[in-house]
């Protein structure tokens, strides 16, 4: 038997995830968000199964949507930062790539290339500060886009700072901004504003283009509920197996740093998983996981190759190795990992390593 750790991905879950979105929003058409290799889930096997149904896909580089073509995904595929060079505007002719536009470089690039490409998302600043433009460069870029006869269409978008944050005004404002530099526009223009958390939680302007991410994997952007919460359904689930069972006595000290001490005698799992696998090694004792579905915390500080936990309530005596652990997903919510190691699910996901196997189910 080779190293137990699994991560196994459960594609019917992220299509139901994808038409939730879809349902919320029956006017919009939808990018499956895919970038980042799907948030860790496999974005050629994610693109794959959300092929025919996804509207378009959308990545944060030109490699990423370079390896969705070679895998044979026919559907449109959106550079969400745009191009970060002239040639690849080529590119983005050549295989149907559609970007989006956020400086003058990539505007005059685009423009004396001379290419046609399909659809160009001009990016507006509403108030978070990393890309975008002004309303008044926005207009102008529209303007120039639309006269170079080189775009079928020029939409226009933005992104949200704080739409995670329900009691936060800051989304309103950025919704109000991006309408007002909307209706300057001369004949009009489509509209792509919202991220995972204002598809689900905020008003999104109607038609146009909603740019769902986490929220296909199941997971919350929301600190205070969970994807299950939400209406959502996980698709990875994280397992591994007990490797090594100890009694540990009371007052004893558990693993590197010795972070731990036994308050009693109780039975100590160790179980192959670390942060060289992606499991965060800011995990703190006490974060949640089943053993052989009976809940357990860890104990001890996360090494590169494995934990150690205990049961929560210990009983007598009854771990062995080989028993199965959920690490996250089914029955421990990836939020709570997330909480219990100070980031976030996306995080977690998207920064797992090579090494867990990936299995995928799909619909029977
Ligand atoms: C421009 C843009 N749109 C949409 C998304 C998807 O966001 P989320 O995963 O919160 O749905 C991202 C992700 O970072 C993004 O950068």
């Amino acid at each position: 038997m080779s190293r137990p750790l699994t991560a196994t991905v459960d594609l019917e879950a992220i299509l139901s995830n994808y038409r939730y979105a879809k349902q919320l929003h029956p006017t919009c058409k939808a990018f499956a968000v895919v970038k980042s290799n799907a948030y860790g889930h496999g974005a050629v096997r994610v693109a794959q199964y959300l092929e025919g149904e996804a509207d378009a896909f959308a990545v944060a580089t030109i490699e990423e949507a370079l390896e969705l073509r070679e895998a044979g995904i026919e559907a449109p595929i959106m550079l969400l930062e745009g191009v970060f060079e002239a040639s690849e505007w080529g590119l983005c002719h050549e295989h149907g790539f559609w970007a989006a536009l956020e400086n003058t470089v990539q505007l005059e690039s685009f423009l004396e290339l001379g290419q046609t490409v399909e659809k160009v998302f001009v990016k507006l600043d509403t108030g978070m500060h990393r890309l975008g433009v002004t309303k008044e460069l926005a207009s102008e870029y529209i303007q120039r886009l639309r006269d170079s006869g080189l775009v079928d269409e020029v939409l226009l978008m933005t992104h949200f700072s704080c739409a995670d944050d329900l009691a936060d005004l800051t989304t309103m404002k950025q919704l109000t901004f991006f309408e007002q530099a909307r209706q300057s526009i001369d004949g009009g223009v489509e509209a792509s504003v919202a991220n995972s958390a204002a598809i689900m939680k905020w008003s999104v302007p109607e038609g146009g283009w909603i740019r769902p991410g986490i929220m296909l994997y199941g997971i919350s952007p929301f600190a205070e509920l969970s994807g299950v919460e939400l209406g959502l359904k996980p698709a990875m689930t994280l397992t591994s197996k007990v490797i090594s069972v100890r009694t540990v006595a009371a007052g004893e000290k558990v693993g590197y740093g010795a972070t731990y001490t036994a308050e009693e005698d109780h039975q100590l799992a160790t179980i192959a998983v670390g942060y060289g696998d992606g499991y965060p090694r800011a995990a703190d004792n006490g974060t949640p996981l089943l053993i052989k579905g009976k809940a357990a915390e860890l104990a001890g500080r996360v090494s590169m190759d494995m934990i150690t936990a205990r049961l929560v309530q210990d009983g007598s005596s009854t771990l062995t190795i080989g028993d199965d652990v959920v690490l996250w997903g089914n029955g421990v919510p990836v939020e709570k990992v997330a909480y219990w190691s100070e980031t976030i699910g996306y995080e977690l996901v998207t920064r797992m390593t090579t090494r867990p196997k990936m299995t995928y189910v799909e619909a029977d």
